[in-house]
Order: structure tokens, then C-alpha cells, then sequence
């Protein structure tokens, strides 16, 4: 299974200079917002990425985070020269993507929450279909919006609906099996103009092949669209790091739990920035083996 992530430059209420993809290069409390989706991805035991960005920032994004071998993963990078939707991913990702299956996370998402791991292990081990996430919401109409049956099967999935028909909104998470770049290749733009993935969802949909996983009540989804998300989802990692002492979205700790580094290369990466409290953190994690 390979992974995106896609930090995209699509509309956001923010400041215009925050509009673009940047905005996933700034801190989310204490670190850069792409941290966040990006260990999703790892915690889902993926480790080929492809990150897609506009043509501006995806040289400040390699800047950042390299070839991803200190991280025990690889990460590769690709330009969306335009916003012209989330389902593009696929076909600009077509060759790095090659027979395989392909979990996408918009740069945007953050994810935290008990049992997430094997949620997402689960999804990414299904080989036909799809699977999408949904999380209970109180402004359903900002989001893509999945209506489901008694038995919790997918009746409908709609793009930004008026009149939501749930209050489940479909979270910026996919797992795909390798047709997602053939339907990809075959939706056309919706009338704002973009690739939606919407369209992607409808098409598994119609061919009885997309699954959901409810992210239920323990679970946190902070997607960082507005001002108000954006500042709640950086006093949320405030709290929970501080309430804790534990560190969300640390890629190297997470590197290391999941085996993708040995105990010598952590402890060299995590000596290279002790004078931070980062640092600090990781090297205690050390103390505690
Ligand atoms: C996109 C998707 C939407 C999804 C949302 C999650 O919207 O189109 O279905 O619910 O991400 O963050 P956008 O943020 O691009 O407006």
C-alpha cells in the first residue's frame, strides 16, 4: 500500500496568504501541520509517500522533511500545478502509485485518538475496494456528507450538501485498491471546477465496493480549514500533550514504535535537537526503554 498526501492550495477561510498549501508548513501548536497527516500515514504502517503540492511550496516541503530515510520511510514529491481537486491526486500519483493500493491524507487532517492505529490497519489491509471514514459533526454542510442504513451500509455520499442528510461528515482519509486511477482518470469536473473525490466515493459506491469505518466518540478529527479549527486544533494538541506528557504527531517516535528506525539511529536524530523540548521528549522516551 502506498500513501499520499496531498496538500493541496484549495480555498480555506483564512488570510489569502495563508490560502495556500503554506499554511501546512506552519506549527500547528509546536510543529509544522503536515506532521500531523503525515504520521497518520505511518501509523497506518505505510511507508512509500508521495506528498503533492502546489509548484510554490513542494520544494519547501522536501526542504523540510528530505527523503523521509531518517524517518525509516521514503518520500517522494510531485507539483499539482493547479487546485483543480483532491481525486487529481491519482493521476498525477498514477506511476508512483503503479499496481498498488493507495491511502491518501489531505495535509490538513489531524487525527488522534485511541485504537486509530488499527482502524487504519484494517482499511489498508482490505485489497478490493474502498474505504472511507466518517465522524459525527455538528456542521455536516462544510464537508462531504455520507448517509448510512440501520446496519451502518453507505446509502449516499454528497459534496458540501444545503441540507445534509446526516450529520456524519466523510473525513480527509481514503484507502483505494489500484482502481481508484482508472475511476479517477474517468470522473469529470464538478462545477466548481475540480476533481472531487466525492465522485471517486460515488463511483465505488455504485459498484458496491466502499466500506466505512465510524471514528466514534474518543476520537479527535481537527480538519484546519478555518480560523477557529486551526486555533482549536492547536490548543487541542496543547492539551493533550501537556494533560499527558505524550507528543502527537512526533514522526520520529513514531518511527521508531513502529520499527521503521533502530534504538541507535532515534537516539542520534533525537540528539540532534536536544536543546529543543522536542528533543528532550524523545531522549526521555530513551531513559524510559
Ligand atoms: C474536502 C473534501 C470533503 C471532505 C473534506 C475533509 O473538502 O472535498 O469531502 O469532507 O475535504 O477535510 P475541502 O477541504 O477540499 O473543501
Amino acid at each position: 500500500m502506498k500513501g499520499i498526501v496531498l496538500a493541496g492550495g484549495s480555498g480555506t477561510r483564512l488570510h489569502p496568504m495563508t490560502k495556500t498549501a503554506s499554511k501546512q508548513l506552519m506549527p500547528v501548536y509546536d510543529k509544522p501541520l503536515i506532521y500531523y497527516p503525515l504520521s497518520t500515514l505511518m501509523l497506518a504502517g505505510i511507508r512509500e509517500i508521495l506528498l503533492i503540492s502546489t509548484p510554490e511550496d513542494t520544494p519547501r516541503f522536501e526542504q523540510l522533511l528530505g527523503d523521509g530515510s531518517g524517518l525509516g520511510i521514503s518520500i517522494e514529491y510531485a507539483v499539482q500545478p493547479r487546485p483543480e481537486g483532491l481525486a487529481q491526486a491519482f493521476i498525477i500519483g498514477k506511476d508512483f502509485i503503479g499496481d498498488d493500493g493507495v491511502t491518501m491524507v489531505l495535509g490538513d487532517n489531524i487525527f488522534y485518538g485511541p485504537g486509530l492505529s488499527p482502524m487504519l490497519q484494517r482499511a489498508v489491509a482490505r485489497t478490493d475496494g474502498g474505504t472511507i471514514f466518517g465522524y459525527y459533526v455538528h456542521d455536516p454542510h462544510r464537508f462531504g456528507v455520507v448517509e448510512l442504513d440501520e446496519d451502518r451500509r453507505i446509502l449516499s455520499i454528497e459534496e458540501k450538501p444545503k441540507n445534509p442528510k446526516s450529520n456524519f461528515a466523510v473525513v480527509g482519509l481514503y484507502c483505494y485498491d489500484n482502481d481508484v486511477i482508472d475511476i479517477a482518470q474517468n470522473i469529470t469536473p464538478s462545477a466548481r471546477g475540480e476533481l472531487e473525490i466525492t465522485a471517486v466515493n460515488n463511483e465505488y459506491l455504485k459498484r458496491g465496493s466502499l466500506n466505512i469505518e465510524l471514528m466514534g466518540r474518543g476520537f479527535a478529527w481537527l480538519d484546519t480549514g478555518t480560523p477557529d479549527s486551526l486555533l482549536e486544533a492547536a490548543q487541542f494538541i496543547q492539551t493533550m500533550q501537556r494533560m499527558q506528557n505524550v507528543q502527537v504527531g512526533a514522526l520520529e517516535e513514531i518511527a521508531f514504535r513502529q520499527g521503521y528506525i533502530t534504538e541507535s539511529e532515534f537516539v542520534s536524530s533525537a540528539r540532534t535537537m536536544k536543546n529543543s523540548n522536542y528533543g528532550k521528549y524523545l531522549l526521555s522516551i530513551v531513559d524510559e526503554l
